[in-house]
C-alpha cells in the first residue's frame, strides 16, 4: 500500500470484469453445456486475452491488430474445440450476444456517480473496440456517469502495451492538460492489467473481487480492495489526510 496521500485528478476503469459482469457468460455457457460452463468461461477468457497479446507482440506496428470482438469470438471457438464442445452457430450467437449485453455490477453506478460528485472525471480504458464498448455502456446504463470511453483501437495494440495506457492519458489531457500519470487512478480487476498500469506510471487500484493471489511480476499495484466502495473510502481518506494542516 502506498503511504503518501493520493493526488488523484481522474479515474480510469478497465471494462470487462471490472465494470461489466462477465459472470452471466458463464451462466449461459453452463446452460448450453451443463457441467462445463465454468471451464468454458475460464478458457474462453484466457484465449481471448492470449490472442490480444499475440497480435500485439507479433507486430508492434499493428498489422496483426484485429478488433477485440473478433478475438473474443475466435477465443470462444478455440476454447470449445479444446474442451471437445460442439459449438453450433446458434450457440456461438447466443454466447456472443451475452457478451455484448453484459450487466454492470450493482455498485458501479453509485460509485461512478460519487466520483463525479467529488469532481473527478471518470472513464473506461479498454481492449474493447468502440462499437462493443458503446453497446456495453448503454446496456449497463452507465452512459451518464462516464466522461470518457476509450478503446485501444487508435493505437492498434492491446494492454499491457504502454501505448494503451498513454492513450488514456492523452485523452484525459484534452480536458485536463497538466495531468501527469500518477494523478490518474487506474482501476482493474485483472491483476496483470493493474501491474501494467503501474509500470506505466498510473496510480493503481486492483479490484480483487475474487481474492486471487497477486501476480508474481516483481511489481504490485499501489492499492487493492475487494469491492468498488473501497475505492471511494481510499479517495476520501486521502483527501482528508491531504487537507490536514
Ligand atoms: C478490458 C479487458 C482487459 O476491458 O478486460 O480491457
Amino acid at each position: 500500500m502506498a503511504s503518501s496521500p493520493l493526488s488523484v485528478q481522474a479515474v480510469l476503469f478497465d471494462a470487462y470484469g471490472t465494470l461489466f459482469d462477465v459472470y452471466s457468460v458463464a451462466l449461459a455457457a453452463e446452460q448450453l453445456f451443463p457441467g462445463r460452463g465454468e471451464a468454458l468461461a475460464a478458457l474462453w477468457r484466457d484465449k481471448q486475452i492470449e490472442y490480444t497479446r499475440l497480435v500485439s507482440m507479433a507486430d508492434p506496428g499493428g498489422s496483426r491488430y484485429r478488433p477485440f470482438w473478433e478475438l473474443t469470438r475466435d477465443g470462444l471457438r478455440h476454447a470449445c474445440a479444446r474442451l471437445g464442445l460442439a459449438l453450433t452457430p446458434e450457440h456461438e450467437q447466443r454466447l456472443m450476444n451475452q457478451y455484448r449485453h453484459l450487466s454492470a455490477f450493482p455498485e458501479n453506478r453509485e460509485t461512478l456517480h460519487a466520483l463525479r460528485q467529488r469532481g473527478l472525471p471518470t472513464g473506461i480504458l479498454s481492449n474493447g473496440d468502440p462499437a462493443m464498448l458503446e453497446v456495453a455502456v448503454k446496456s449497463a446504463g452507465l452512459s451518464e456517469v462516464l466522461d470518457h470511453v476509450i478503446s485501444v483501437e487508435p493505437v492498434r495494440c492491446f494492454k499491457p502495451d504502454p501505448r494503451v495506457y498513454a492513450l488514456g492519458l492523452e485523452v484525459l489531457r484534452r480536458r485536463q492538460p497538466t495531468l501527469v500519470p500518477r494523478q490518474v487512478l487506474f482501476v482493474s480487476s485483472n491483476g496483470w492489467d493493474a501491474v501494467g498500469a503501474t509500470w506505466f506510471g498510473y496510480t493503481t487500484f486492483w479490484l480483487n473481487r475474487s481474492g486471487a493471489p497477486p501476480e508474481e511480476l516483481g511489481t504490485a499495484p499501489h492499492h487493492e480492495g475487494r469491492h468498488l466502495r473501497e475505492l471511494l473510502a481510499l479517495i476520501d481518506a486521502s483527501a482528508t489526510r491531504a487537507a490536514r494542516p
